[in-house]
């Protein structure tokens, strides 16, 4: 049997993860990466036999079936519209992207050119999730009255704390809703079936400047700098958010999203 050729942009922290998990799929074969940053010395890391410093070259030169974007999250729209037009099957990081009207003219192009176009909110295939869905699905949890929970890292507590998430340029307008808000947002409707209609949210900045590194800095690498290897910078994205959702049965969801709650590494809650 031919193998699906698979092509990851992006080689950072997420896209080594995807190609760790491809590889364990025995229909699929990873043929390249592309990443302007030491994308030769990342796909040897990896042992994947080709290398490009541009999406769109890798694109445009290899026989791909499916790509798997793990960019920066301004960067998938152009991707993915590049990636339809070349009949290239996409799996998309979230957020998706950075605007609704992009989102939605992501999924006109798929429909239009017959692809798939898949965003990735893993917690849906935890066995938890899938635990919680059938329960729901099969009745056993009856109706949903209210849902509640949180989801909340520290990785973003110090102001020097740093990622390209904190530019609004390259993450979008919303930070920590959209980077981790989102999966929980998702993980809500994937268990209970039921979508919200309304929202209210308080959004918060505790720290108005941050102190950006001036060289590279890997995500969730808790590197340290000297004071001389930092710049102040204005933040325009929230650190927090407490949203309240109107569901379409009636029901109601409320949920706190934190970058900066100290203690917490990685804790995702949903209680039904
Ligand atoms: N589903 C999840 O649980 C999950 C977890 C982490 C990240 N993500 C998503 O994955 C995406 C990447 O996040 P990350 O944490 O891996 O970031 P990262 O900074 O660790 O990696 C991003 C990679 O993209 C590369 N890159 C930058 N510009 C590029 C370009 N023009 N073309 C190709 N590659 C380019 C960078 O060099 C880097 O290697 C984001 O959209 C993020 O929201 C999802």
């Amino acid at each position: 049997m031919e193998k699906i050729k698979v092509g990851v942009a992006g080689v950072g922290f997420i896209g080594a993860v995807h190609i760790e998990q491809l590889r364990r799929l025995p229909m699929v074969e990873v043929v390249a990466v592309a990443d302007p940053f030491d994308a030769t010395e990342k796909a040897r890391r990896l042992g994947v036999q080709k290398a490009y410093d541009s999406t769109f070259e890798m694109l445009e030169k290899e026989p791909l079936d499916a790509i798997h974007l793990c960019t920066p999250n301004n960067l998938h729209f152009e991707e993915a519209l590049m990636a339809f037009t070349k009949g290239v099957h996409v799996i998309c990081e979230k957020p998706l992207t950075t605007s609704l009207e992009n989102a939605k003219r992501m999924s006109d192009a798929a429909k239009k050119a017959g692809l798939i176009h898949a965003v990735n909110f893993n917690y849906r295939f935890y066995p938890l999730a899938y635990e919680m869905r059938q329960r729901r699905l099969s009745g056993e949890l009856g109706e949903v009255y209210s849902v509640h929970g949180s989801y909340l890292q520290d990785w973003l507590f110090l102001k020097t704390d740093y990622s390209w998430r904190l530019e609004s340029d390259i993450s979008g307008r919303s930070r920590a809703f959209a980077d981790i808000g989102s999966h929980w947002a998702d993980l809500v409707s994937f268990v209970t079936g039921l979508k919200p209609v309304e929202v209210m949210a308080d959004f918060a900045t505790f720290h108005k400047t941050r102190s950006k590194p001036l060289k590279p800095v890997d995500t969730y690498s808790n590197m340290m700098l000297t004071p001389e290897d930092y710049e102040e910078i204005p933040i325009d994205t929230e650190d927090y958010a407490a949203v309240l959702f109107r569901l379409e049965n009636g029901g109601r969801a409320s949920c706190v999203i934190s970058q900066m709650f100290a203690g917490k590494k990685n804790e995702m809650r949903v209680l039904i």
